[in-house]
C-alpha cells in the first residue's frame, strides 16, 4: 500500500471517508484514525499498529452532538468534566451507544470519547462528519508519535494516508477518566492534571490504586511508551555517560554529554520525551537516563511514562 502525505484536512478526510485508516495531528500526540461506524475500516487501525485485539480505541469527535451518537447516557459528572475540558486532552469513558460497534470498543460496553482541541484535527475531524476512531499512531509498543515523521518511519506503507501538521503541542497522551462509576476513575494520568479535574467534580478514584498491577483500563497492561534502549530513572544527571548512553532531564550535567536534552520545565520536559526516546532509538542509544520530576500537575503524566518506560522491557 502506498501512504498519501497530505496537507489538506479535506483530501485526508476523503480517504477515511472512503474505507481507509489516516493519521492526523492532535494538541497530545498523532492519532492513527478510521470511520468509528465502519467495523471493517477499524480493523485495519488493529492490523496497521500490529494491536492487541483486547485493546479498545478513543472515539474522536468535532461537535457536542457526535458525542450523543456515540453514547448511551452520561453521568453527572461526565458532563463537568465535557463542560470543563472539551475540548481538550481529556478523554471520557461512558456507556456505548448501539452505533459503535465492537470493534471500536474490543467488545465492551463503554467507550471512549475525546474531542480534540487542534485546529488540524478539528478541520479533519468536521471534513469526516462523522467520529474517527483512533489509538495513537505508533507501531503497538514504541513511544507514540508526535511529529509525522515518526507516523511515518513506524507506519509508512501500512496506513492509507498522513495528514502532515507540526509537531504535537502537548507531546504527552490525554488523561483517561472513567466515569461509568461514581466516583470518576482516573484511569491514565495524561495533559489534563488531577488537580484540574478535582476542580470540576470534587471527587476522584485511581485505578491502579499504588503498587497494584494496572488491568482496569486494557490497553494499560500492554507494553507501551518505551524506547529499544533501556530506560533508568535518576534523581540527578549521572557523573559521566559513557557511549551509547543518554539523558534527559531537567538539571544540567557538570559537564555536557553528547546525547542529552535539557528541558527548563516539566512542560517541555514531556514535549520533548516520546522524540528523545525515538531520536535515541534511531542513533543506537543503549540507555536512557531520565531524571525524575515532583508528581503535580503534569509531572504525574511524566512519572507515569517514565516508570512504564523503564519497567516494560
Ligand atoms: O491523547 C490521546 O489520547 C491519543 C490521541 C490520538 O487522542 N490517543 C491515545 O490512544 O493515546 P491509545 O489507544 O494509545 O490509548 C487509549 C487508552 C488505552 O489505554 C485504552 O485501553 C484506553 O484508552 N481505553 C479506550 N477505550 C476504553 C474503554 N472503553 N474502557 C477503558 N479504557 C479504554
Ligand atoms: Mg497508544
Amino acid at each position: 500500500m502506498t501512504t498519501v502525505l497530505t496537507d489538506s484536512p479535506e483530501e485526508a478526510a476523503s480517504y477515511l471517508r472512503r474505507g481507509q485508516t489516516v493519521a492526523f495531528p492532535t494538541e497530545t500526540v498523532y492519532g492513527l484514525g478510521a470511520d468509528a461506524f465502519n467495523p471493517d475500516a477499524v480493523r485495519l487501525i488493529f492490523e496497521a499498529k500490529g494491536r492487541p485485539p483486547d485493546n479498545p480505541l478513543i472515539v474522536h469527535v468535532a461537535t457536542r452532538e457526535q458525542i450523543d451518537e456515540v453514547v448511551a447516557s452520561r453521568s453527572a459528572a461526565a458532563n463537568r468534566l465535557i463542560e470543563g475540558f472539551f475540548p481538550g486532552p481529556l478523554t471520557v469513558i461512558l456507556p456505548k451507544s448501539y452505533a459503535v460497534p465492537p470493534e471500536v470498543t474490543a467488545g465492551l460496553e463503554t467507550v471512549a470519547v475525546r474531542m480534540p482541541d487542534h485546529p488540524v484535527a478539528q478541520a479533519f475531524l468536521r471534513a469526516c462528519g462523522r467520529p474517527v476512531a483512533a489509538p495513537s499512531a505508533n507501531r503497538s509498543g514504541r513511544p507514540s508519535p508526535t511529529t509525522w515523521e515518526a507516523v511515518r518511519d513506524d507506519l509508512d506503507g501500512r496506513i492509507g494516508c498522513i495528514l502532515r501538521g507540526e509537531r504535537a503541542p502537548l507531546g504527552l497522551e490525554s488523561t483517561v477518566v472513567d466515569c461509568t462509576v461514581d466516583p470518576p476513575v482516573v484511569l491514565r494520568a495524561g495533559a489534563v492534571s488531577v488537580e484540574d479535574l478535582l476542580e470540576a467534580v470534587g471527587e476522584l478514584a485511581f485505578s491502579p490504586a499504588r503498587g497494584e498491577r494496572p488491568t482496569r483500563s486494557p490497553g494499560l497492561k500492554h507494553r507501551h511508551y518505551a524506547p529499544s534502549a533501556k530506560v533508568i530513572i535518576v534523581d540527578h544527571p549521572p557523573d559521566e555517560l559513557h557511549e551509547q548512553e543518554a539523558y534527559i532531564g531537567m538539571e544540567e550535567p557538570e559537564n555536557p554529554f553528547l546525547h542529552q536534552r535539557i528541558c527548563s520545565s516539566v512542560d517541555e520536559y514531556a514535549y520533548e520525551l516520546f522524540d528523545f526516546f525515538r531520536q535515541c532509538d534511531a542513533v543506537g542509544i543503549q540507555t536512557i537516563y531520565c531524571q525524575k520530576v515532583r508528581e503535580e500537575g503534569l509531572g504525574v503524566a511524566l512519572m507515569d511514562r517514565l516508570r512504564r518506560a523503564s519497567e516494560n522491557r
